[in-house]
């Protein structure tokens, strides 16, 4: 794995505090790069987020956009609950009001979370409609307004996940003006996600997909603020394109491919961190899970709401299929439980199951040209 290791990694802990930015030289990425998964609504939630604890504890984790709205008038164990194992777990946040977010912020801090991040990058038409996510790229101020207000609320880390640009106010400087706002306001990073949004006529998901990718203008932008922690997002498919990329910003964060094929995490220790990742194989993670299933099946929880996470875990492998089927026709039945799961891995074939991680050099063929930061 030699040079493709991150560095630094064994500092993760302070990553976790602030003055990352404050402390680092020019050209330093900060206390740890990192390889995270995506904040995704109705995807990452704590079920999903604890079973990736069985493939992975290094990356760091995301819960889905919870509303300021939701946690000051909502249910806050709802949306806040988590397990302890889940960290290092990031609250995203969704909302335009500074107050309303500093009270978040502070919230997320007494719950045990180990930063805060605040989205600009959701383009959908309720988020429009609240004046937040993606539509707040054109107001640098006010999103300057809420880091700075969250930062004063409390002692975690803040950082903001945005797109390159929305609709025609898409070009460098708009998005170098927008990022030197919230500098200036004490970010402790920014998550790119590297293509613009358009904020009518496009679904979020079409969001996701049509405007094209341009990594490059991320790397730009690191390579023109050393000191800043940037990280990446947007159409990394595997690890070794995650790690190709980790060279030129201070880290890499994966949403879909993490979801549609969770057994690449399984690899994230040993190849990015260069630990021993905590499963040997796909049964063996599923087992070690549950306990936790049960647990939360005593607690009330429906089998289809945490099996449904499971779909992807033999993704392009024989018996994925059938794995899938038997989860999707027995997990809703009354009185359905583990032994559904213990059905759906008999479906899969034993050397399928028992697959090791895959440890192969990363093959950055798909990456684009690299620019390299200062060294
Ligand atoms: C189902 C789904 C839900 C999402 N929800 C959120 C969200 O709550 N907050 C957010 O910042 N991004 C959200 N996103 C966007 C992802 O975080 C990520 O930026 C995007 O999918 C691009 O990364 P990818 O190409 O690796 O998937 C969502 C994406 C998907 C597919």
């Amino acid at each position: 794995m030699g040079g493709h290791h991150l560095p630094q990694a064994e500092a993760r802990p302070a990553e976790h505090r602030r003055g990352v930015n404050a402390v680092a030289s020019p050209g330093a990425r900060g206390a740890a790069a990192r390889l995270s998964v995506a904040p995704m609504m109705a995807w990452t939630d704590r079920h999903f987020r604890r079973f990736v604890r069985e493939l992975t504890r290094e990356a760091t984790l995301y819960t889905e956009m919870v509303t300021t709205g939701a946690l000051e008038h909502g249910d806050v164990d709802r949306h806040l609950a988590f397990d302890p194992l889940e960290r290092p777990l990031v609250l995203q946040l969704g909302g335009d009001d500074p107050a309303a977010l500093a009270r978040c912020a502070a919230l997320a801090e007494r719950r045990g979370f180990l930063e805060v991040n605040l989205n600009v990058g959701c383009p959908s038409d309720r988020v429009q409609r609240g004046r937040f996510g993606a539509c707040l790229m054109a107001e640098p101020a006010v999103v300057a307004d809420a880091v700075r207000a969250m930062r004063a609320a409390c002692s975690l880390p803040v950082t903001v996940k945005h797109r390159l640009g929305i609709d025609d106010l898409d070009d460098d400087e708009h998005l170098g003006r927008f990022v030197d706002a919230l500098v200036a306001a004490g970010v402790d990073g920014v998550i790119v996600h590297a293509r613009k949004a358009w904020l009518s006529g496009l679904s979020p998901k079409a969001n996701r997909s049509v405007p094209p990718l341009q990594p490059e203008r991320v790397l730009a932008l690191k390579r023109e603020r050393p000191w800043l922690r940037v990280e990446l997002n947007g159409g990394v498919r595997d690890l070794g394109t995650a790690l190709a990329w980790s060279r030129s910003v201070d880290g890499v964060m994966i949403g879909r491919a993490a979801y549609e094929d969770p057994w690449l995490l399984a690899s994230v220790d040993a190849r990015v961190f260069g630990r021993p990742g905590p499963a040997a194989h796909r049964e063996q993670a599923l087992r070690r899970y549950l306990p936790y299933v049960e647990e939360r099946l005593a607690g009330g929880a429906p089998l289809s709401a945490i099996t449904r996470h499971l779909l992807g875990l033999f993704n392009g492998r024989p018996g994925a299929r059938a794995f899938r089927r038997v989860i999707s026709e027995r997990s809703h039945r009354p009185g359905a439980g583990p032994e559904v799961l213990e059905a759906a891995l008999a479906a899969v074939p034993e050397h399928v199951r028992r697959e090791p991680p895959d440890a192969s050099e990363p093959a950055p063929s798909d990456v684009a040209p690299l620019v390299h930061s200062p060294a």
